[in-house]
């Protein structure tokens, strides 16, 4: 068969395993029900339609999850999740407790039918352009499905409603897995805190442009 000519709109191009679509209509993250389904090829591709397409590590699964914002409901789980995710600088019930009802904190939760997959904590500060990721944390049986990416999103979203032009946070230099989740997410390294954490251990501190 001849090789198709000309240029193939990426939309047009059905999803190959191993590759994700620059195709945001068949995002997955968009909700529950999001299509992710992989067709198999139908079609041959030429070289030009692969370069359109951007590797990935994994197959996206459908999302089986939500992410909506934390409730008075939740602090129980969200107090679980801090203790089993964190070995310092824990936050307690009365803090959530506060955050969930202060005006310049969001609470965010990933949820499924079983509980609590994975949190987020962002803060807005009156008169600063620059929102702060306080915390976030996954649970260990949803680790590596792309529920902090997913909350990330949501966190910047959040970030963008308000008014921020930037996100910070801060991360332990030995959290290889946090840092790596940062740096794929578009956020770059600017400076340190020594002895940061109440451990002693020290910070990396990270930040995103949200709005050019
Ligand atoms: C860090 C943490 C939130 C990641 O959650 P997760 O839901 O498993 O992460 P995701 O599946 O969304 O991964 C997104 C990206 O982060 C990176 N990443 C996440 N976990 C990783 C790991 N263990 N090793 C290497 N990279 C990792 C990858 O680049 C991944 O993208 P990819 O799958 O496309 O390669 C989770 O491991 C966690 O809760 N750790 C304990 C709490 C914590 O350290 N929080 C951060 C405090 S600053």
């Amino acid at each position: 068969m001849a090789e198709r000519a000309g240029v193939v709109e990426a939309r047009s191009v059905p999803q190959l395993r191993g590759f994700a679509s620059t195709d945001k209509s068949n995002d997955w993250r968009r909700g529950r029900t999001g299509s992710a389904a992989v067709h198999e090829p139908e079609l041959r591709y030429t070289t030009g339609d692969l370069l359109r397409l951007k590797p990935v590590s994994r197959i996206a699964p459908p999302a089986d999850y939500a992410i909506r914002r934390a409730t008075a409901g939740d602090l129980d789980a969200l107090v679980a999740l801090e203790q089993a995710a964190f070995t310092t600088d824990h936050l307690s019930r009365r803090q959530y407790t506060k955050h969930l009802r202060s005006d310049s904190a969001r609470v965010f939760v990933a949820m499924d039918e079983g509980g609590l997959l994975g949190k987020a904590l962002v803060f807005f500060h009156k008169g600063s352009d620059i929102a702060r990721l306080y915390s976030i944390a996954v649970a260990d049986r949803a680790r590596g499905r792309g529920i902090a990416k997913a909350l990330l999103a949501k966190v910047e979203q959040a970030a963008r409603s308000h008014g921020c032009r930037r996100m910070r946070l801060e991360v332990s230099q030995s959290n290889p897995s946090a840092i790596a989740l940062y740096e794929r997410l578009g956020y770059h390294r600017f400076a340190e805190h020594r002895e940061y954490y109440e451990n002693g251990e020290h910070a990396w501190r990270y930040e995103k442009r949200l709005i050019d």
